[in-house]
């Protein structure tokens, strides 16, 4: 009799396993599938195919949608992707054009990807995709810090969402985290190290001596730099991420053309050593603050104190701390470029918008004040600590020149070094700290210590950044 009831007892667990089972294939079956476009299969295209086909299942699991990459136009294949695998668990293999609009007029994609870049074809592409009733996701700060209040109203009038978490700092959400995380916060300011590849140049030339031109070169091997690595060097590509911050941090229009922008080809290795020996990093920070003025939005090479989290971004690492009167400081931290960690940001966009798929009355886009009249402080009116290097004359009366110059614009100095002559070099770097000051009075006494006789070379000034109020 025992015998027959544990018989009984497993069979019966059998059978439910069974049916549970049953159900459970059944549900995944009638999972709903959302078809997705992929515009552009370079470093970011492939990455992020290359998620959605090795996280499918997870992906599936956690959004309760089958995303599926039905149709991909690019005008070359990309290695790193293998297109004749079956696609995910359908198959079937995905189509691929050389002509990118037959993607865009595909009338079966729910959601076009666009990750080919620049303001040109990008700008049509997206256009035309939300005027065919297609969700738009995007990588492309350009596009949407020069084009995005065009393009949100477009999308708004066509009733369709238009992401583009990977646009700021890769694979770090910070997009999600103004607009949802942070929403309760009145933000006062947040500064940011968001390109990676001007970060990895002043780390390795900092930590390994290394050349400029040479690191440079390898981020371009590695993926990270801009087709036009002027955009990384110069800052523009830090600049289009700012407007993007701004506007989110601030609710405000995107801005591109009222950041203040410089570039970080004249830090040279001995800046960062100097820096170092005073105990400050020299990084290129992006910062915004929102002051009784109006809007302060600067891209341009900084010091920071070596007790700052923020000092210790290294590499190709990007991070963004924001400050908001709720919550305070926070840091976010991670891979600001490369395939993975970017295709990791559009990836979730896609997630993002095949949920709302499921319930349209949920929407994305960002809610940009564009009647709200909005000041923009011109650099000159910024008050900062400054970082100055002078070549000067090994002569005599130089440091006493030099002090003298500062003091009468009203100018304080923190520190001041003067490097020992080397033999049979004429002249040594002064390396001065000041206390802050506006940017204006810095420039006026900068010209006079440029026009000293003993002031050889372009005297170098960096700002310093206390991350105070
Ligand atoms: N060129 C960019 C960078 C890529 O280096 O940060 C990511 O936006």
């Amino acid at each position: 009799m025992r015998i027959d009831a544990a018989d009984f007892v497993l069979k019966l667990v059998l059978f439910s396993n069974l049916i549970f089972y049953s159900i459970g294939s059944f549900m995944q079956a009638a999972l709903k599938q959302v078809k997705v476009g992929l515009v552009g299969l370079g470093t970011v295209g492939g990455g992020t195919f290359n998620i959605l086909s090795a996280n499918f299942k997870e992906i599936s699991e956690r959004s309760g949608l089958e995303i599926i990459v039905t149709h991909i136009g690019a005008r070359r294949d990309n290695p790193a992707v293998d297109l004749s695998l079956p696609h995910f668990n359908e198959n079937k293999p995905v189509k691929v054009s050389r002509d990118i609009f037959a993607v865009v007029n595909d009338p079966e994609i729910d959601i076009l990807v666009e990750l080919i870049g620049g303001c040109d074809t990008a700008l049509t592409v997206v256009e035309q995709a939300l005027k065919q009733g297609k969700h738009v996701v995007t990588a492309n700060k350009a596009l949407i810090a020069e084009h995005g209040n065009a393009l949100f109203k477009l999308a708004n009038d066509c009733g369709k969402m238009l992401a583009f978490e990977a646009a700021v700092a890769g694979g770090i959400p910070v997009i999600k985290a103004l607009s949802e995380g942070l929403a309760a916060n009145k933000i006062d300011w947040l500064a940011g190290i968001i390109n990676g590849t001007g970060n990895f140049i002043l780390t390795e030339m900092r930590d390994k001596g290394r050349d400029f031109s040479e690191v440079l070169k390898e981020a371009q091997r590695l993926g990270y730099a801009e087709a036009d690595p002027s955009f990384d060097v110069e800052g523009t590509d830090a600049a289009h991420k700012l407007a993007i911050l701004a506007a989110l941090a601030f609710s405000v229009p995107f801005s591109f053309d009222k950041v203040y922008t410089e570039g970080i080809q004249k830090i040279t290795p001995a800046d960062l050593k100097f820096a170092d020996n005073f105990g400050y990093v020299i990084k290129h920070l992006a910062i915004a603050r929102k002051t009784s003025q109006g809007i302060e939005m600067r891209v341009h090479p900084t010091l920071i104190s070596k007790k700052q989290m923020i000092s210790k971004v290294d590499g190709v690492m990007n991070a963004v701390l924001v400050h908001g009167d709720a919550v305070g400081s926070v840091l976010f931290y991670g891979a600001g470029a490369g395939a993975k960690p970017t295709g990791s940001a559009v990836v979730a966009d896609i997630i993002d918008i095949a949920r709302h798929l499921s319930s349209p009355e949920a929407f994305l886009n960002p809610v940009l004040n564009e009647k709200q009249k909005v000041n923009f402080v011109d650099i000159n009116n910024v008050e900062l600590a400054y970082y100055l290097r002078v070549q000067a004359k090994d002569q005599r009366g130089v440091l006493a020149g030099i002090s003298k110059t500062l003091s009468e614009h009203g100018i304080s100095i923190e520190g001041i070094y003067q490097q020992e002559g080397e033999p049979g070099e004429s002249k040594v770097p002064v390396i001065i700290l000041t206390e802050p000051i506006l940017e204006s009075a810095m420039n006026a006494a900068l010209k006079e210590i440029q026009d000293l006789d003993y002031t050889e070379e372009e005297v170098l000034k960096i700002r310093v950044e206390h991350f105070k109020g």
